[in-house]
């Protein structure tokens, strides 16, 4: 949910520079409010912070109140959960005297019972945040049981704490000492440089500085010093980690030209796509180690039915998998939005395949409802994107989608690649199941491996001075609602399609069943509230042309998103968005592709903030 930033190393650094550095590389984790604390070297700990995006923080540090050079320092984007964005609740927070300075990404559960015993013992608090109560712990350690060692205290303060919590902790004593603490759920990496560490949320932070990382497991504690590193977990107990160096360099989370990641991310999603299928598909063959070790334990012959849980995008990636799972491996799939699993008393056990789908790893939704499930026996599958996130530990199998780092808020190639993962999720269950002939399991991995090229048609014509897309975008673009339709595996594109307008654009929109529409909601249109239909080809064709028809007899336009070759389409819509053909199980990857673009030009002719639209985050960490 928050972004957060540590720096440790020599004396007289211009340690604003890099944490603000690192701060625009975590600006989408949140935007509403920013802050930094430098230790300088006169061992006074100087502390900016701003309601509103990094741009007022560091206009703030440009017009006189940039710390003094330093050797130690931390930073904060956030996104609000306890107390208003504004000045005083913007990260760090310190304690009383200012003597422990932290941030925080996360949420700490029991703060109100932690602050009013933290105020009946004398100390004042100055924010409404939950995270206050940090520095005030810690400092209560620090200069009680731990006696000045400030790892110890940091491990002490933690004990009665309940929650989620990434926090990097400063002090103003230990000039050469970084802290840092990972439980239940958010992200954080090491960056190791040469007697200069950094202290991250993303690694793409201090990609600019170095690639050598260390991950921080769940329930682990670090110091960094100039001089290396120490982990410990929450039980005192000392762990030993040796570095990895990652691939990717820091252009790979840079714009490369385009005006918008957003933009960037769709224009990827060839290669991403690719990614996703990398050494899983070979002539025709499916594999996928990962679940075969998972039916070598014996945890597969159980399963009887599979739940799927996610939130947003991902969810409706699940719908998707849905579709295919029942058709191919004739086994019985619900779909739950993570937020209402929990509290649904969910009938799960050894005999349900729990699927957790996070492109992030870190939804607090889908967590709860995978360690819920995995609680009551069923297996896990996670399927996502960031290696080591926190919905890995709680799985028996990983499937990564492989589809790079994903900047903008909204996710597109994430969607497409999670896509690809339940599509081999489902052949795997179909072949081992014997519910699928081999042929036909051939055919829809030659058609896959079809893809990538057929995303990149649909990429190459938008780029073309006539295409459709982008002054449709604008027509749209002054409307105050869309609506959205598709049946079978059309339905999650039709919702996915409306999300994407929706959260880029403002533009009100939603998706329904082709065949529901009549029941009520067909009121809403009128010749100011378009129709966009997934009409490709598929089993239910003719039944969504019918309803396309319904809605244009009431005088409402029709905008169709159809299979190449299909000219009939014309008569029932007013603009066509054409997309090349592909197994009707497989086409949501496809029809993504042009939904994807209205919004984004949609919202580019609105003037909207693409990248970071209002009210988002990149990774929900709160419930
Ligand atoms: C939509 C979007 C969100 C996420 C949702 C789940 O563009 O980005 O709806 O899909 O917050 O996020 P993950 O997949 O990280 O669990």
């Amino acid at each position: 949910m928050c972004g957060i930033i540590g720096y440790v190393g020599a004396a007289g650094t211009d340690v604003t520079s890099i944490l603000l550095d690192g701060l625009r590389r975590l600006e989408y984790r949140g935007y509403d409010s920013t802050g930094i604390a430098v230790l300088t070297a006169s061992g006074e700990v100087q502390v900016c912070r701003r309601a509103g995006k990094l741009a007022n923080l560091a206009a703030a540090v440009e017009n006189g109140a940039r710390p003094a050079p330093g050797s130690l320092g931390i930073g904060h984007t956030r996104w609000a959960t306890h107390g208003r964005p504004s000045d005083t609740n913007a990260h760090p927070h310190a304690d009383c005297d200012g003597l422990i300075t932290v941030v925080h990404n996360g949420i700490i559960e029991n703060y109100a019972e932690l602050r009013q015993r933290l105020e009946q013992e004398g100390h004042s608090f100055r924010s409404e945040t939950d995270t206050e109560v940090l520095a005030h712990l810690v400092e209560r350690a620090y200069r009680g049981e731990a006696q000045g060692d400030l790892l110890e205290a940091v491990r002490l303060a933690l004990q009665p704490v309940r929650g989620s919590y990434a926090i990097a902790v400063l002090c103003r004593e230990q000039p050469q000492l970084l802290v840092g603490a990972r439980y239940n759920g958010p992200f954080l990496v090491v960056g190791l440089g040469e007697r200069e560490h950094f202290l991250a949320s993303d690694i793409a932070a201090f990609l600019k500085y170095t690639r050598r990382v260390v991950i921080i497991d769940e329930g682990e504690l670090v110091a960094l010093r100039p001089e290396g590193l120490t982990i410990q977990r929450l039980d005192g107990t000392f762990v030993e980690r040796a570095p990895t160096t990652v691939e990717w360099d820091a252009e790979a989370a840079e714009k490369g030209g385009y005006p918008h990641f957003m933009l960037k991310e769709i224009y990827e999603q060839p290669e991403a796509f690719t990614r996703s299928l990398l050494g899983r598909v070979r002539a025709g063959q499916l594999y996928l180690p990962e679940l075969e070790a998972l039916q070598r334990s014996g945890a597969l012959e159980k399963v009887r039915r599979i739940v799927i849980v996610a939130c947003g995008t991902s969810y409706h990636a699940g719908l998707v998998g849905k579709y295919v799972i029942e058709r191919w491996a004739r086994l019985p799939v619900e779909v739950i939005t993570a937020g209402e699993f929990r509290y649904a008393d969910p009938l799960v056990g050894p005999d349900t395949l729990c699927v957790a789908v996070t492109q992030s790893g870190e939804t607090a939704d889908v967590l709860v409802s995978t360690r819920q499930a995995r609680e009551q026996g069923a297996p896990v599958v996670a399927i996502t994107n960031v290696v080591a996130s926190a919905v890995t530990r709680l799985a028996d199998a990983v499937l990564y989608i492989q589809a790079g780092p994903e900047i903008c808020v909204v996710a597109t190639k994430t969607f497409i690649a999670t896509l690809a993962q339940l599509y081999l999720l489902g052949l795997f269950l179909s072949l081992q199941r014997g519910t699928l002939h081999p042929e036909r399991a051939a055919e829809v991995l030659q058609a896959l491996e079809q893809l990538p090229m057929q995303i990149q048609r649909i990429l190459d014509r938008a780029a073309a001075a006539d295409d459709p897309i982008a002054p449709l975008a604008r027509e749209l673009a002054p409307l105050h609602s869309v609506m959205f339709i598709g049946r079978g595996v059309g339905y999650p594109t039709a919702l996915e399609g409306a999300l994407k307008l929706k959260e880029v654009s403002y533009i009100h929109a939603e998706g329904f069943p082709a065949g529901e529409l009549k029941h009520g909601s067909i009121a809403l249109l009128d010749p100011e509230t378009p129709l966009v239909a997934i009409a490709t080809a598929s089993h239910v064709y003719e039944k969504v042309v019918s309803n396309m028809q319904q809605v244009r007899a009431r005088d409402a336009r029709v905008i169709a998103v159809a299979t190449e070759g299909d000219e009939a389409i014309r008569e029932h819509a007013d603009v066509v968005l054409y997309v090349p053909p592909t197994l009707e199980e497989l086409s949501p990857v496809l029809a993504a592709i042009p939904l994807q673009l209205l919004a984004y030009h949609a919202a580019v002719a609105r003037g909207c903030n693409v990248d970071q639209p209002r009210n988002l985050a990149k990774s929900v960490t709160v419930e």
